[in-house]
């Protein structure tokens, strides 16, 4: 059975005061609400890691991710963060190949399966990000597109090595926007993602990867999003920074 995971990915948002106060506060309301069998993953940005952790210990299904790590074990690489150094700081997930730093990081599929990798090497989970822009969307290629970029980044690794690894399927035009992929238009792009993974690892591994929908979800669509056979989830933006939002979207299953 695989596992509904709804993840907060917070950006470059919140100074310390604003993320113990989001965390503190989406903890405690955690506490009173039965979240049935949801995983939450909360995606601070770095400087929050440890606080984070410490302030999500004792709450059940409630797990710390990171937003991103370096294709690199360690070394002179000013500025960035390895994945030993996330799990040393009790992160269980990553984010890795999220549009906007493949936009503006010139991120590319193949540096994307050596962070896969590095994130694999450590214990990490990887929430690895999917998505077509909206002129790949109106042209009709969007499968192909997305198709393409995880033949590129993933179907190098085993199938143990996949069955650790989250999808999210974010299209670009969605993201950050208000206006929300349909419920059918996910449900038709899960669905395609999962085909085509079952077409490299079988459909059993398929079956129990989580797909994760991310894209202006807010708590009045998530329900009829997250309802849908092959959603599992979301990666969920703008909602996550407002804690009364990200709960209601977690209690959405
Ligand atoms: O990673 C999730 C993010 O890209 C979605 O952002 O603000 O549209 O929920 P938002």
């Amino acid at each position: 059975m695989r596992k509904k995971i709804v993840a907060g990915n917070w950006k470059m948002n919140c100074d310390l005061d604003e993320g113990q106060k989001l965390t503190s506060e989406i903890v405690n309301m955690l506490k009173d609400e039965k979240i049935n069998d949801v995983n939450v993953v909360l995606n601070p940005p770095f400087p929050h890691l440890h606080l984070v952790n410490k302030l999500i210990q004792g709450v059940s299904r409630v797990f710390l991710g990171a937003q991103n790590c370096s294709d690199k074990n360690s070394g002179a690489y000013t500025g960035e963060i390895s994945a030993s150094m996330l799990k040393s700081f009790a992160a269980s997930y990553v984010i890795l190949g999220h549009s906007e730093r493949r936009e503006y990081f010139g991120e590319t599929n193949a540096l994307l399966t050596e962070k896969v990798k590095r994130a694999l090497e450590n214990g990490l989970k990887p929430i690895f990000c999917c998505g077509e822009p909206l002129e790949i969307r109106e042209s009709g290629d969007h499968e192909s597109y997305v198709t393409q970029q995880l033949t590129e980044s993933l179907f190098g690794f085993s199938e143990e090595e996949i069955k650790n690894i989250v999808i999210a399927y974010e299209p670009i035009w969605a993201i950050g926007t208000g206006k929300t992929a349909s419920s059918d238009q996910a449900q038709e792009m899960h669905a395609s993602i999962r085909k085509h993974i079952a077409s490299k690892f079988g459909r059993e591994v398929a079956e129990g990867i989580s797909i994760l929908y991310g894209g202006s979800c807010k708590p009045d669509n998530a329900k009829e999003i997250f309802s849908k056979q092959d959603v599992d989830g979301g990666l969920i933006g703008g909602a996550s920074l407002k804690s009364r939002d990200f709960v209601e979207i977690i209690k959405s299953f």
